[in-house]
């Protein structure tokens, strides 16, 4: 979401939400669809789950393709009985709003010209037009939720923040296909001829990823490479079909490890994408988000009740704790499933220690384990 919200209303605290596209684009805009067993718990809890759990879809397992063969890691046997559910991420995007609004949430969409001042002061001010008009908000904390491209980072002065930023050499080319599912559980392919995905969103679409090189354009991917590449590289040898349907969407993703620390400077909290960006692989985004969002709600809500800071000081340690697990997941993940590309120093050797790797992880109930409690979110990081 492309946020910022100026704190000063959840349990009595009182938030206005600036938000700079329209409602419809960030109820329609396409993202991951993987909700990890603590983010679900984290929504029900604030009842904001009612929803998700109608539509949503209950899973216990993921497969793993290589070699022509399938195997299949059931993360909830392996990890306490916690599932996962599907469920799309502009879905919930939408739920949160319609409940922020209906329990007398403020919120507005389409506010331009954001400016942060005196972040570092009592009383920073959220500058925005909208309609033409310009505003003013006094707040006591802002919150920047406002992605990568947002305006929250980038008014931390120069020098504050160490970046560390990494460009992985694979990017993916995302297809939404207006297809019933070919498979129950998430299938994650590692092919020669690079990785592929089929992911799932409801009995008539599906998702679908191909792995490419970064910079490729989308024109390079016509609808019959498209299908012609993920029958290749998810065709098995037991006689399992993959069903093709109309492409909906399709776009190249980028795969990037990114976090700036600390997640703060002064009245501004970082939140989510604002402050860090995993690769794709295992769906972590919004999970990491949300863990987040969590941890900063926590502190201010402490803090405006108990005048107690210790949450909001402890806010940007407890939080990159977390973004540094997952980032190395997220990399661990993805370097495990794509092609190697033979520009990698050492490509031959780092493909054969990703075949023992995956041969492992497929074999060994430790290796299972250590996989599965990462891939459905771990509780305490
Ligand atoms: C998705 O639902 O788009 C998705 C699921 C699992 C992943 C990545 C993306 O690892």
């Amino acid at each position: 979401m492309r946020t910022c919200v100026g704190i000063v209303g959840e349990q009595g605290v009182e938030s206005v939400v600036l938000e700079r596209q329209s409602r419809d684009y960030v109820e329609k805009r396409v993202r991951a669809g993987l909700l990890e067993h603590g983010t679900v718990a984290l929504l029900e809890r604030h009842g904001l789950a009612e929803r998700l759990r109608a539509r949503g879809q209950v899973h216990r397992g993921v497969e793993l393709r290589f070699d022509g063969a399938r195997h299949r890691i059931a993360y909830t046997e392996l990890c306490a009985g916690r599932h996962m559910m599907v469920y799309a991420q502009q879905d919930l995007v939408a739920d949160l709003i319609r409940l922020w609004i209906e329990r007398g949430g403020a919120i507005a969409f389409e506010v331009e010209e954001v400016a942060l001042r005196d972040l570092d002061g009592e009383r920073p001010e959220i500058r925005y037009s909208r309609g033409g008009r310009e505003e003013r908000l006094g707040c006591d904390w802002v919150a920047g939720c406002d992605g990568y491209h947002g305006v929250s980072r980038g008014s931390i002065p120069s020098g504050v923040l160490r970046v560390y930023d990494h460009r992985l050499p694979f990017a993916w080319v995302g297809v939404l296909a207006q297809v019933a599912p070919s498979t129950e559980e998430i299938i994650y392919a590692q092919h020669e001829r690079g990785f592929a995905g089929h992911m799932l969103r409801s009995g008539t679409v599906s998702r679908f990823y191909l792995q490419t090189e970064p910079d490729d354009p989308i024109e390079s991917w016509p609808d019959a490479r498209i299908w012609q590449e993920l029958q290749l590289r998810l065709a098995v040898r037991d006689g399992w079909k993959l069903r093709e349907g109309p492409v909906l969407e399709k776009n190249v993703t980028e795969m990037r490890s990114f976090v700036v620390e600390p997640m703060q400077f002064g009245r501004l909290f970082l939140a989510g994408d604002a402050a860090h960006i995993v690769p794709p692989t295992g769906a972590k985004g919004l999970n990491l988000a949300v863990a987040d969002a969590r941890l900063l709600a926590e502190a201010l809500i402490r803090r405006v009740h108990a005048r107690d800071s210790r949450g909001l000081d402890a806010y940007s340690a407890d939080c990159l704790r977390r973004v540094w697990r997952v980032q190395e997941f997220s990399s661990w993940m993805s370097w495990l499933l794509h092609r190697i590309p033979d520009a990698t120093p050492d490509a031959e050797l780092r493909r054969r220690l990703q075949r023992a790797q995956l041969e492992y992880l497929v074999t060994s109930a430790a290796a299972s384990t250590g996989f599965a409690e990462n891939y459905v979110g771990l509780e305490k990081v």
